[in-house]
């Protein structure tokens, strides 16, 4: 249990005893300042109102209550009646050499694995991968490696678009380059070249345009060289996808991926269940659902439509059929769908429905996880110098030769080897990292120079900080294994540092939690900053036997925490750089 939780607990149960009514939350945080302890409870005001008692009166008689001495030393009411805790330096001491001994660096597993359905990245595979996939795909990566971390069972679902009429322009415009013996693979090497030529010939050829509908048309009714067309167009396109998350360092495999076309088959039952729940309406020949919740001031109501005129099916058919498989077949308990904020409204309605139609249990816990846009300096949504949409294996390249350029400048005396290894993790990790970083539903400015840039909460910051200390450690020449506790807290620094240290929980369960890795950098950038100041203040190689020992202990700790927790970012370290 982190220390957050501890606290919350034993002051929530004093809290009860004192009289609160059951459930009444003691609502503790990190405290802001160094003041008001290490911990500050905030939750005793509101139930103090409500229990028409004078708060500080009230804080007296939960202190009486509550023991906290093998923890903390001193615990205090301040102002209207907060509670502040002390930790107890004997104690910390204590637990950060605990902590070092143990590789999960005491982050227990849940008691309750949950089956969790993340839904990422999910990539249409008409075209390549683009900057708008990133934030997807690494930040739901880093909240699947949390949750896994946690012990949950995760299920990775790829759920990319392959199906739908822009697949009959491609397969038409594959079948006239065989047609024409042209070397297929050279083509279909840059996708997103492939796809503006076969739309120019949609566009301009009436009678390829002609030929891509009724394509499009076999490929439904389940045409075999139709089908063996788009087999072949479906696994060049995953191929390239897959490039990319070698690339960025991301777990996906094509055994994660559970395209739309994979529920066709469902699509069929689904309406037919929605109608014999007496759901569908038409409307203007389409079969939708008006559901209530949705209605606007006016009384409108933007319904859910399931199937076209004419029969086809949807988007919103297809997310209802992975409901009902991924409730039905996987079995889950909470889902996670990593997409695009503009998609709000199409989920909220798909998770009101799933449920109202029996597709999800009333316990599952479904969250769209939405995230804002990447913006470019202009304000507006990231392109290309040219103006094309930013395609992200090229972005990625572009990341690690710059990076490159600049640890190259740094280590003229370097190997080549070494910095261009160095260039791509630094790279990557910059990318990465600028994305982590911001608040995952706000809109962020993609820049290159402040996402390489070693000052600030970024990834060369991190990663230099990581290695510089792997460097302290390396030079003392000591055996680490042979290093144990209690350490030796005697000044602010060490036992600021400690504190951090074991704060690191903290940081995994709100990941989990909220499904936000900002909560994981902003802790990182914290530890770097409060190791700095500790490493100023406190020499550690110079000093003597015992406090160099401690003082090791200590970097070594925060070594190990920077590397757990950047793994857990998807993010690889460097032992030098
Ligand atoms: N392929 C979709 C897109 O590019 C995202 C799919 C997200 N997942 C889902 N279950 N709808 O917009």
């Amino acid at each position: 249990m982190n220390i957050q939780t501890l606290l919350n607990t034993r002051i929530q149960d004093a809290m009860i005893i004192a009289g609160a009514p059951e459930g009444s939350p003691a609502i503790v945080r990190q405290s802001a300042k160094v003041q008001f302890g290490d911990y500050q409870a905030n939750g005793i005001m509101g139930v103090a109102k409500k229990l028409k008692m004078n708060p500080r009166e009230f804080a007296q008689t939960v202190l009486d209550r509550l023991d906290l001495s093998d923890i903390a030393e001193k615990v205090e009411i301040a102002g209207p009646g907060f509670i502040n805790i002390f930790l107890k330096t004997e104690w910390m001491a204590q637990e950060v050499a605990r902590v070092l001994l143990d590789a999960r660096l005491d982050v227990q597993k849940v008691n309750q694995p949950q089956t969790i359905v993340v839904d990422y990245s999910s990539p249409n595979l008409a075209k390549e991968m683009h900057v708008g996939h990133l934030r997807s795909t690494v930040i739901g990566d880093s909240v699947v490696r949390t949750l896994e971390f946690l012990g949950h069972h995760v299920i990775r679902q790829n759920h990319v678009g392959d199906w739908g009429t822009q697949f009959g322009m491609l397969l038409a415009y594959l079948e006239r380059l065989r047609k024409e013996n042209t070397a297929v693979s050279m083509v279909l090497s840059d996708l997103e070249v492939f796809y503006r030529k076969a739309k120019t010939c949609f566009d301009e050829d009436s009678e390829f345009a002609v030929r891509a509908r009724e394509l499009v048309v076999e490929l439904q009714s389940g045409n075999e060289q139709c089908l063996a067309l788009w087999d072949e167009f479906i696994d060049i396109s995953l191929t390239h996808c897959e490039e990319t998350y070698k690339m960025l360092g991301v777990s996906l495999k094509r055994e994660h991926v559970m395209p739309e076309s994979a529920y066709n088959d469902d699509l069929p039952t689904v309406v037919a269940e929605l109608d014999e729940q007496g759901l569908l309406k038409e409307s203007e020949g389409a079969k939708c659902i008006f559901m209530e919740e949705f209605a606007n001031k006016d009384g409108e109501i933007t319904p859910v439509i399931v199937q076209k005129t004419g029969g086809g099916f949807l988007y919103s058919t297809t997310d209802l059929a992975a409901l009902r498989f991924r409730q039905h077949t996987l079995g889950f308990d909470r889902g996670l769908y990593f997409v695009d904020a503009r998609q709000s409204l199409h989920f909220q309605q798909i998770f009101t429905l799933g449920r109202k139609a029996g597709f999800v249990k009333a316990e599952t816990r479904l969250e769209h996880m939405p995230f804002g846009t990447v913006m470019g300096s202009d304000g507006k949504p990231f392109k290309t110098r040219s103006g094309g949409v930013a395609k992200l294996s090229a972005l990625l390249e572009e990341a690690q030769e710059r990076a490159y350029t600049l640890v190259s400048s740094k280590n003229p005396d370097m190997a080549e080897d070494e910095l261009k290894n160095i260039g791509r993790v630094v790279g990557i990790a910059s990318v990465k990292y600028a994305d982590l970083s911001k608040n995952r539903t706000s809109d962020y400015v993609f820049n290159w120079d402040n996402m390489l840039s070693f000052e600030g909460n970024t990834a060369p910051y991190l990663l230099y900080a990581y290695s510089r200390i792997a460097s302290i450690i390396k030079r003392s020449d000591i055996n680490m294994d042979t290093l144990n506790g209690p350490l030796l807290l005697n000044s602010d620094q060490e036992r600021a540092l400690s504190v951090k240290l074991l704060q690191f929980a903290e940081s995994v369960d709100q990941v989990a939690a909220d499904g936000m890795p900002h909560f994981m950098c902003s802790y990182l950038y914290d530890l770097a900053g409060v190791f700095m100041t500790f490493y100023e203040a406190c020499p550690i190689l110079t000093s003597e036997a015992e406090v160099k020992a401690s003082r090791l202990l200590l970097a070594a700790n925060t070594a190990s925490t920077l590397k757990k927790g950047l793994e857990l970012l998807g993010i690889e370290t460097l032992e030098r750089m």
